[in-house]
């Protein structure tokens, strides 16, 4: 700002005084833009990024050891917000405790979103990403709805990109393990007051994991409950939010008490079928116009739009060989189809799993047996839901060429 000043000074000097006096607003006006220039919060910037490297780096775990979530890298991403001056500048850091106020936000009202997203390695040892615009996106949304900062979806993937390749060691090679990452947004205002949030924490750890079905697919049982609702019209159902899942966790231990491995949230007066456990659902069948279909519910505002989700979409839209579908479903035409012996396959999606076949529900007092291979009695997932599976599969390790697999270079 001084210098802007400095600048015009000889200006206003060789001015006559009168024209001077004149000239005032309009320097006053441009005084006035270079201080709200100077004042313009920061934006995320990965050219700034600082890396500290630890002093006590860590060995992975046999892969055989591996559990979803328990083990972590040996460094994490770390930028703060503050609404004054905007975003810090990013940091690596070693994998450490996090120092906060307890009046944060983030304690009192849940003010925190986050994302589910990996990092492969495929047999040239390149380190890739899979679709990562669709995180960043679906983060900057979830922020937005907890009136949280938006940031660069570009910086931050470039942040990311470096942190994988600093994290290197941590991502098992085999085809099926990858790296986790779990970018999270927090609010941090040390402050009981129910509003939005003056400052908020952005950081992304890592977790080595396994594949989700170690020695090939184990279909699950469902039961579907429709007395606890994981999203409704108006709430947060479309956005990843911790709120959404706190609430499911009890239903879940119950579920499990009962023998079923997921459930299978039902939504609104004629049960229609949303998500399945955390995953977005799938029902692959003959349609009451005797047109073989894959179907799943619509981004309604109470579904999340899984990346999974959407390629599977993508991929079968792009085959071409059966009707797809994103429309309601009731749970009267799922056991419609089941009593004709339409029903083909039924499947959960997400990061995690990719795909999750699914062989019951129990709903109603009943368990309606959900086909997986009718040419394989053994099988645990039926020709579709494989077919999809070592699709993406082959699309984030590399093997089939495609824009969705992003390179860290
Ligand atoms: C509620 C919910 N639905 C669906 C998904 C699947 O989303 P994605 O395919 O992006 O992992 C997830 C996992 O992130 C989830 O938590």
């Amino acid at each position: 700002m001084s210098r802007f000043v400095s600048s015009m000074r000889p200006l206003l000097m060789a001015a006559a005084p009168s024209a001077a006096r004149a000239a005032r607003p309009v320097f006053a006006r441009h005084l006035a833009a270079a201080a709200a220039a100077a004042a313009k919060p920061a934006e995320l910037s990965a050219a700034k990024l600082e890396i500290t490297k630890t002093t006590k780096p860590k060995t992975p775990l046999p892969h055989n050891e591996l559990v979803f979530g328990r083990s972590f890298s040996d460094h994490m991403i770390v930028v703060e917000w503050d609404q004054q001056t905007g975003w810090s500048t990013p940091k690596i850091t070693p994998y450490g405790k996090l120092q906060l106020d307890p009046s944060c936000t983030v304690f009192h009202y849940g003010v925190e979103c986050f994302e589910g997203m990996k990092a492969y390695k495929d047999k040239a040892g390149k380190i890739r990403l899979f679709r990562p615009d669709m995180n960043m996106a679906r983060l900057n949304r979830s922020a937005l709805r907890l009136a949280m900062p938006s940031f660069d979806q570009k910086e931050l993937t470039e942040i990311i990109k470096k942190f994988v390749k600093l994290e290197e060691k941590w991502i098992p090679q085999e085809k099926g393990y990858s790296l986790y990452l779990r970018p999270t947004m927090i609010a941090t205002q040390p402050s009981l007051g129910v509003g939005p949030s003056s400052r908020a924490m952005l950081f992304v750890i890592a977790s080595p994991v396994g594949p989700y079905f170690k020695s090939g697919f184990t279909a699950v049982s469902l039961l579907a409950q429709s007395s606890y609702l994981r999203a409704w019209p108006g709430g947060t159902g479309d956005a990843k939010v911790g709120g959404n899942y706190a609430p499911t966790i009890m239903p879940q231990v119950e579920a499990n008490k009962k023998g079923y491995q997921q459930i299978l949230w039902l939504f609104g007066p004629n049960d229609e079928l949303t998500e399945v456990g955390t995953m977005n659902c799938f029902v692959y069948w003959v349609n009451e116009q005797g047109e073989k279909e894959l179907v799943t519910p619509p981004l309604d505002g109470t579904i999340l739009p899984g990346v999974t989700r959407d390629s599977i979409l993508g991929l079968t839209r792009k085959w071409g060989e059966f009707k797809v579908s994103e429309r309601k479903l009731t749970m009267a035409e799922i056991v419609k189809a089941s009593n004709e012996k339409r029903l083909l396959e039924m499947f959960g999606a997400g990061t995690a799993c990719i795909v999750s076949p699914i062989k019951a529900i129990h709903y109603q007092d009943k368990d309606l047996v959900v086909p997986l291979d009718p040419a394989n009695p053994t099988a645990q997932a039926g020709p579709l839901t494989k077919r999809i599976n070592e699709t993406i599969l082959g699309i984030q390790y590399g093997e089939i060429p495609s824009e969705w697999s992003v390179v860290a270079e």
